[in-house]
């Protein structure tokens, strides 16, 4: 695995971390052209993509993909210079919104209130296959995935070229938790942690969250605590009640010193054993060194095995993804030794496992149950019935 210039600490995917925030000169210069530029409203996702490539959360990339690093990345997972990479990264617009769009120029990224948030240098204009990318990348056509909806409702032209995101605002919900890629890489180097695993999570905090986070953590020197607040799909937990949840669970149930809560500006794909890729590649320009991988991560409905995002990871040389995965099976809660525990360490019969997940929990919360204590912490389950509004009888 490179390190990088700081031995301490892991180089960024690519080498480099990318910033790509305006500085004040250059924001002064494009604030004054604002007014005459050619303007593109970008979608919720867009806006993450923008923030992440400024903030170098998706370091190599510095722009959003020309058609050499988008086919590439289509096909066989890696940029046009050979860098592993899952998932396209593009700004999908409509023929007319292209038409006008001169390549060389600059254009005005504005957000879905129409705020003047970025700029982008269009180097190149190109239409894109849908099925093909679906097929790839999803792995499925079918227009019941939330990732392949959004593919298939997006424009037909991708503008590619360099960003510059205006200004880094502090984000008006968790600002205690926005900690950009240079900053936890030093949070890191302060507290001396040499192996950092990181973690994604859109959902709940649950038992088997917690296990296997704690399983990894027996290991390591920190947990990363990486939960993505970006897009998700509408039935999820919105973020305000996930991160409660986490703070409440920290509080109560993790050492305050080996954990950084952290919130991911990304949106979700549900790509799931190519997003597993790249949420590694995303964490470890956070600088962790180690990422988790359970069961059917990032993954909705039955479009994924349980573990296809975990034999993804073997398609690749160790020191190109430049991240260990740790992998675990499906935790359950043993009622024959009362813990957590996976086919690995428990010698339960299957009715002696209890399996709940974050869609069960979801419906439970729906039709006014709480989740058992055997799935949720009790602290968690009354955040979640709070936040969700299940009668307080139950509770
Ligand atoms: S995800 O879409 O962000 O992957 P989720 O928040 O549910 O969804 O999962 C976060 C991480 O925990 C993923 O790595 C996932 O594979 C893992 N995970 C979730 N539930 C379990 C479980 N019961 N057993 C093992 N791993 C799990």
């Amino acid at each position: 695995m490179t390190l990088s210039k700081n031995p301490d600490s892991i180089a960024p995917h690519g080498g480099q971390l990318v910033n790509r925030i305006a500085t004040p000169e250059q924001r002064e210069f494009f604030l004054s052209k604002g007014d005459y530029l050619p303007r593109v409203e970008l979608d919720q996702r867009a806006v993450s993509d923008l923030e992440m490539i400024a903030i170098g959360g998706f370091s190599p990339l510095t722009g959003f993909m020309n058609q050499q690093d988008y086919d590439r990345v289509v096909t066989e997972m890696r940029l046009a210079n050979g860098t592993v990479w899952s998932i396209p990264v593009t700004l999908s617009v409509t023929e007319e919104v292209a038409a006008p769009l001169q390549i060389g120029g600059l254009v005005r990224l504005d957000d879905p209130t129409g705020r003047y948030v970025g700029v982008l240098e269009l180097k190149e204009k190109y239409t894109y296959d849908k099925e093909r990318e679906a097929i790839n990348v999803y792995r499925t056509n079918d227009i019941k995935h939330p990732g392949v909806k959004v593919l298939y409702d997006q424009g037909s032209v991708n503008l590619a070229g360099e960003v510059w995101l205006l200004q880094r605002d502090s984000h008006p919900l968790f600002p205690a938790y926005q900690i950009d890629p240079a900053e936890s890489r030093k949070m890191f180097q302060a507290k001396g942690w040499k192996t950092i695993v990181g973690f994604q999570t859109r959902n709940p905090i649950h038992r088997a969250h917690e296990y296997i986070q704690k399983c990894a953590m027996e290991t390591v020197d920190g947990l990363f605590l990486h939960p993505l607040v970006g897009a998700t799909k509408e039935d999820d937990i919105p973020a305000d009640v996930r991160m409660r949840c986490y703070e409440i669970l920290l509080e109560n149930y993790y050492p305050a010193d080996r954990v950084i809560l952290a919130i991911n500006p990304a949106a979700m794909r549900y790509a799931g054993p190519r997003e597993a890729i790249f949420h590694a590649l995303v964490r470890k320009n956070y600088g962790c060194t180690h990422f988790i991988v359970g069961r059917d991560h990032a993954g909705v409905g039955d479009y994924y095995g349980t573990y296809d995002a975990q034999y993804i990871f073997d398609e690749f040389a160790p020191e190109e993804l430049g991240i260990i995965p740790m992998k675990f099976e499906h935790a359950f809660y043993c009622t024959r030794t009362k813990q957590m525990a996976t086919t690995k360490t428990s010698a339960s019969t299957p009715a002696e496992r209890v399996h709940l997940s974050g869609t069960k929990v979801r419906e439970m919360l729906r039709r006014g149950e709480l989740p058992p204590p055997e799935f949720s912490r009790p602290e968690v389950a009354a955040e979640l019935a709070r936040a969700m509004r299940v009668p307080m009888s139950v509770v």
